[in-house]
C-alpha cells in the first residue's frame, strides 16, 4: 500500500504516519526527517537543505525528488510506504506519479489531515522532536514518558529550528501557496480522503484506520 499524508505544517502528518507505519508494517518516509538527519550529520545535502528550511521555504524540487526516489527504491519499500511531507508541490506529485507508472504502479490513497491555521502555532511551540528516529511529542498533548527523552530510541528531544513562530507563519504561507493545490490534484484522481486533525491523535488514527 502506498499512502501519502497531506496537511499543513503541524497538522500531525508525522504523528499519524508513524502510527500507520507501525500498524501496517510499512516504512515511514519523511523528506523533512531525511533533511534533518543530514543537517545533524553535517552532510552537503544537509547544508544545502538547511538554507531553505531555516527560512520556512521549500527545498528545490530537483533535489527533493532525487532524495525521495532514492529512498523509495530501497528494498524495504517494495511492498509500500507512507510518505510524509512529500509531495509538496504539483511538479513533485507529477514526478512521483510518472515514476510509479513506469513500474505499473500508483498511489493508493492521499490522506489530508485537516487542521485550521489557528491551531498550528501552539502545536509547534510545544513540539519536541527526536532527530534520530523522527518521533514527535508535544509537551502537553503527547508528552514522552520521561521528559526530554525519546520513548522509542532514548535520544534527547529538541525544539526544531524552524518551529519559531515567525518561521511557522512563513511555512503556513508556503503551504497555502504551493502544497494546498495537491488536495485538488488528488481529489481529481479520486483518491483523496480527509480526516479531522483537531481531534486527539488516537481519534485521528481511528479515522484513518477506517479509511484504510
Ligand atoms: P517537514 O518536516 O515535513 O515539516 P512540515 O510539513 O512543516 O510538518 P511538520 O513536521 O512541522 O508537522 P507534522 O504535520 O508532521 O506534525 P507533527 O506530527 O509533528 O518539513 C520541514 C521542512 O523541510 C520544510 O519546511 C521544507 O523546507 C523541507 N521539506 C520537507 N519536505 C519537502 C518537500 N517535499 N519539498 C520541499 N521541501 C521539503 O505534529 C505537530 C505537533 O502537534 C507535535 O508536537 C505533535 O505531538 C502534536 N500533535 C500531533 N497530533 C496532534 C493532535 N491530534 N492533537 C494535539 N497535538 C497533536
Ligand atoms: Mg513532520
Ligand atoms: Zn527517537
Amino acid at each position: 500500500m502506498k499512502i501519502i499524508m497531506l496537511g499543513a505544517p503541524g497538522a500531525g502528518k508525522g504523528t499519524q504516519a508513524k502510527m500507520i507505519a507501525e500498524q501496517y508494517k510499512i516504512p515511514h518516509v519523511s523528506t523533512g526527517d531525511i533533511f534533518r538527519a543530514n543537517i545533524k550529520n553535517g552532510t552537503e545535502l544537509g547544508k544545502e537543505a538547511k538554507k531553505y528550511m531555516d527560512e520556512g521555504k521549500l527545498v528545490p524540487d530537483e533535489l527533493t525528488v532525487r532524495i525521495l526516489l532514492d529512498r523509495v527504491a530501497q528494498s524495504d519499500c517494495k511492498d509500500g510506504y507512507v510518505l510524509d511531507g512529500f509531495p509538496r508541490t504539483i511538479p513533485q506529485a507529477e514526478v512521483l506519479d510518472a515514476e510509479l507508472k513506469k513500474l505499473g504502479d500508483q498511489v493508493d490513497v492521499a490522506i489530508n489531515v485537516d487542521v485550521p491555521d489557528e491551531n498550528i502555532v501552539g502545536r509547534m511551540s510545544g513540539r519536541r522532536a527526536c532527530l534520530k528516529c523522527g518521533a514527535t511529542y508535544h509537551i502537553q498533548a503527547l508528552p514522552p514518558k520521561q521528559e526530554g527523552i525519546c520513548d522509542h530510541c532514548g535520544s534527547e528531544l529538541v525544539l526544531r529550528d524552524d518551529d519559531k513562530p515567525e518561521t511557522v507563519k512563513k511555512r503556513l504561507e508556503v503551504y497555502h501557496q504551493q502544497t494546498q493545490p495537491l488536495i485538488e490534484y488528488y481529489s481529481g484522481k479520486k483518491i483523496l480522503q480527509t480526516v479531522d486533525g483537531t481531534q486527539d491523535a488516537k481519534d485521528v488514527f481511528a479515522a484513518i484506520e477506517r479509511i484504510l
